[in-house]
């Protein structure tokens, strides 16, 4: 969850007659979970069921790489082709029932249609970039190390100010973790971050009228429809439910005497998965700790790491932008030789910042990741 908030104009009492300039305000319900789930009350200058026309299906369903094995992976998006549109044609490499893992590159420019995302919240983690965010609910600004959250059903688009290199994770549920919150919905001392480190919207209203396109998308496809007034012509809304800004380096992690598991670094939990972020931090600091990980066989879940700057300590042959994904049965950890060099390290700073997701389902593995797919990573613990 996230705390009360409120932009713009609102009438005293919700579900009463509210007028702006002598016409009558249109006010939506805009829930999760049906009307017992966060929500927020939107107000708008005209009613948001206005479509004027019903444009094309177009199918996005995404093509398992079947014959991939059951092993560990290593993907660089680096030899990943540009993307035309960062809701289109999002790249995306791993999936499952719960989440779609993907990559955009894109150059500078504003997109020219409107986006919903119908069936996942959406977490945008910004690996490169500056770009501003427009909502129904207002904009914010996001930049490198950025997480965005959008939860589902929010209409939006992007203005890309220069190129961008942006991980998306789709998935429902997405909430802070609920260890981090007391009863009030305030995040406790000891916890990841607090609440003044997510970044809201500001609200910006466009009383407009013209030929607008949005796309409605699904966990299979897109649906284009075809608008003649502004989507963002929000004049004031409050709830619980809004999207916002966290940067990584807002994060404050609590290092360990010895080595601390992924769960210290739980960022978002989700439907079936979860999103840790390693940030920089001090190595462990025992006079005998080994500051890395240690070798690992977490048997019930999959893990994918994004990695997105600074030195990795415990990963060999690992570039910015590469993603690992380690399988449950299959042991991972430290690549030869890491854990000596960790030894140097006690109670130093370590730069990294890497994105995990862990999901309690396999993924599968796209033909597009195929492309960019390393088939030496498994052997890379022997062969080195
Ligand atoms: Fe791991």
């Amino acid at each position: 969850m996230v705390f009360y908030y409120k932009q713009g104009e609102l009438p005293k009492k919700r579900h009463t007659v509210f007028t702006k300039d002598g016409k009558l305000v249109r006010e939506e319900v805009f829930g999760i979970n049906g009307f017992s789930g966060r929500y927020s009350l939107l107000y708008h200058l005209n009613p948001p069921t206005r479509i004027v026309r019903l444009e094309e299906w177009k199918d996005n369903s995404i093509q398992e790489w079947k014959s991939s094995g059951y092993r560990h992976h290593k993907l660089s998006t680096s030899k990943l082709r540009e993307s035309n549109d960062a809701f289109l044609d999002r790249i995306t490499l791993l999936f499952n029932e719960d989440t779609f893992i993907s990559y955009v590159k894109t150059s500078e420019g504003e997109s020219k249609v409107f986006y919903r995302n119908a069936d996942f919240d959406e977490i945008y983690y910004v690996h490169e970039g500056e770009i501003l965010f427009k909502s129904l609910f207002g904009e914010i600004n996001v930049s490198q190390g950025d997480y965005l959250v959008v939860p589902r059903g929010s209409t939006y688009t992007f203005v890309f100010k220069k190129y961008s290199e942006l991980l998306v994770v789709e998935g429902k549920q997405v909430e802070l973790p609920k260890n981090y919150r007391n009863e009030y919905g305030q995040l406790v001392e000891g916890s990841f971050y607090y609440n003044r480190d997510i970044r809201l919207p500001t609200l910006r209203t466009y009383d407009e009228k013209g030929n607008y396109r949005l796309v409605i998308k699904t966990s299979n496809g897109f649906q284009f429809v075809e608008l003649d007034t502004h989507p963002f012509d929000v004049v004031g809304w409050d709830g619980y439910l809004y999207p916002f800004a966290l940067s990584v380096y807002d994060l404050e992690p609590i290092t360990g005497k010895l080595h601390q598991p992924p769960t210290m670094y739980t960022t978002f939990t989700a439907s079936n998965f979860v999103v840790c972020t390693f940030v920089p931090r001090l190595f462990d600091y025992h006079p005998q700790a080994v500051p890395i990980s240690y070798y690992h066989n977490n048997v019930d879940a999959d893990e994918m790491i994004f990695y997105s700057s600074g030195q990795f300590m415990s990963r060999r042959g690992i570039s910015k932008g590469d993603i690992t994904l380690h399988r449950g049965g299959h042991i991972h950890g430290p690549q030869p030789g890491a854990v000596e060099l960790s030894l140097n390290k006690r109670g130093t700073y370590n730069d990294e910042v890497a994105v995990m997701v862990e999901t309690q389902k396999r993924l599968k593995v796209s033909l597009y990741a195929k492309e960019i797919d390393d088939p030496s990573y498994p052997l890379s613990w022997y062969n080195y």
